[in-house]
């Protein structure tokens, strides 16, 4: 048998220095719609999420509460998994860096890198951002405080093991510029040229005022910097350096590292060299999406100003959740986040448009002729270019899933829906039901359309993954599972004979009163 081709998606490892919000929600529904996709076009996927569990940030946070960092950590971890649980979230496994498998890899690297003369020691003096975990410079700070958050730094004076990341950056920039899909979007990628050509330092990869890490094997005063134990992750779930490595063989390089702009370094130059270093392959590509925003800035777990999606499924349901969030976020772009924001584009999209399509088409197929289908007739009126634009609909969608562009695919699903409601308003079933003569054109344009929401279903799939289940009963092929599959996106799937039912509306709409009350 020959065997798939292999899909391997990450997201981040979040901090479980808190609760996750609606921005690390994003992150992880964008890699699962994208795990769930490949699974439906016939890839072997591995999808990994977990979560960054050393450092000072986290021992920290726990001190704060009176808890040991393991306590504390062991409980934020549980309300991830919960969060993934509810989120319908298809990994395949979840990684957390204080268990055994992931130290072992993490220090097995470490100590290749300094039997190899990669990794030095010396003394490390300048500038630590704690909510980052980041080394800085005095020259890159802004106003004396992080460039990236902010925040106030802290001087950091300490014996230190150094990683020699200057000697790899022409090669990286190479690396770049002969795969121009390797950072993506392209503003990302232009940003990291940039840094990389300002000139790399030789990073510092341990340190000894704090111990809650994964300690250097051979000097155990040293607990290994946190982003080079974190990042290490990709493989380490994959068992590389361990016994069996099967996985490791069988997924590695990755297909895709997801995460949001204010990673993509880590994961674009630090990365890259660690696994240039060692002598791995490279991820074949890094993704930074934009951040979702509120009014007052980015949300973030430090500022406070999140938002809690356990509380937004419990009011709209998963998978409108999950729709809105795919939907709305254009790749590579900020986008700001409001529940009015949320609430209008479920009513717009999911309740009048598609859940409406829905409705009316079992509805009227059960009112005329009991909900069962005949065979269409010959195409008329503007039957052909509804055909035309649902033969379209999919090679749109497959090339939208390869940019990465995943609101650009549920436009062009919802596109074929709006036209199917016009097609309706068009074709007035409900005149050519006046008229005994009209009959075999009212079976047509109900087929039509009952196809269309077949085809609609299937392509949306991976992004609302409840629905399915309850759409297929409304078409009467539930039990035609080759109908649900994704290379059954061809016309005329449904048989003649099957039977439309009524059933409760997909997607009520949420009346916007609601929001003032809560
Ligand atoms: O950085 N908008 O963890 P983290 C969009 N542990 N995405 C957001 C977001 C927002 N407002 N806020 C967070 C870390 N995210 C490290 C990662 S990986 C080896 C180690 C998402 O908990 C987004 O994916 O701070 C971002 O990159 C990530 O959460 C940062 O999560
Ligand atoms: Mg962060």
């Amino acid at each position: 048998m020959e065997s798939k081709k292999t899909f391997y998606i990450t997201t981040p490892i979040y901090y479980p220095s808190d609760k996750l919000h609606i921005g690390h929600a994003y992150t992880t529904v964008a890699a699962d719609a994208m795990a769930r996709y490949k699974r439906m076009t016939g890839y072997d996927v591995r999808f990994l999420t977990g979560s960054d569990e050393h450092g000072q940030k986290i021992e920290r946070a726990a001190k704060e509460r009176g808890l040991t960092p393991k306590e504390y950590v062991d409980r934020i971890v549980i309300s991830f998994q919960h969060l993934w649980r509810s989120l319908n979230i298809s990994n395949d496994d979840f990684i957390r860096t204080t268990e055994e498998r992931h130290k072992q890899t993490v220090q097995k690297i470490f100590q290749q890198l300094y039997d190899q003369g990669d990794i030095y020691k010396d003394s490390y003096e300048g500038w630590y951002c704690t909510p980052c975990e980041t080394f800085w410079t005095e020259g890159r700070l802004e106003e004396g405080n992080c460039p990236d958050c902010g925040r106030p730094v802290e001087l950091l004076q300490e014996e230190s093991y150094f990683f020699k990341m200057s000697k790899f950056g022409d090669r990286l920039l190479k690396h770049i510029e002969d795969n121009p899909n390797f950072i993506q979007p392209v503003s990302r990628r232009n940003e990291m040229v940039s840094f990389i050509k300002s000139g790399l330092e030789d990073l510092c990869v341990s340190r000894t005022t704090f111990d809650w890490g994964i300690p250097v094997p051979f000097d155990s005063k040293h607990v290994i910097y946190v982003w080079m134990d974190a990042l290490t992750n990709y493989i380490s779930a994959l068992g590389y350096g361990h016994e069996n490595e099967a996985l490791y063989h069988r997924y590695w390089p990755a297909d895709i590292h997801l995460m949001a702009k204010d990673i993509v370094r880590f994961h674009s130059v630090i990365w890259p060299i660690i696994l240039m270093a060692v002598g791995l392959p490279l991820p074949k590509q890094v993704v930074g999406h934009g951040w979702l925003l509120l009014e007052s800035g980015k949300m973030s777990k430090s500022k406070g100003n999140v938002v809690d999606p356990l509380i937004l499924i419990d009011k709209y349901g998963v998978d409108a959740v999950r729709y809105y969030l795919l939907r709305e976020m254009p790749l590579g772009i900020d986008v700001n986040y409001s529940e009015e924001s949320m609430v209008h584009r479920i009513n717009q999209d999911l309740a009048n448009d598609f859940g409406n399509l829905f409705n009316r088409t079992c509805a009227m197929a059960n009112k005329y002729f009991n909900g069962v289908l005949q065979a269409p007739g010959a195409p008329e009126g503007p039957d052909q270019e509804l055909l035309d634009l649902a033969a379209e609909t999919p090679p749109i969608v497959e090339e939208m899933m390869e940019r990465r562009d995943l609101a650009g695919a549920l436009a062009a699903i919802l596109k074929l829906v709006g036209r199917a409601n016009k097609y309706l308003e068009e074709t007035a079933p409900w005149a050519l039901a006046k008229d005994p003569q009209k009959r075999d054109r009212l079976f047509t344009v109900l087929y039509n359309v009952a196809e269309v929401l077949r085809l609609a279903t299937v392509m949306i799939t991976p992004f609302t993954p409840q629905l399915p289940q309850r759409a297929w009963p409304l078409l009467g092929i539930e039990n035609h599972a080759q109908l649900h599959a994704w290379d059954s996106l061809r016309w005329g799937g449904i048989p003649a004979g099957t039977v439309l039912k009524k059933g409760e509306p997909l997607f009520p709409r949420i009346d916007p009163a609601t929001l003032e009350e809560s």
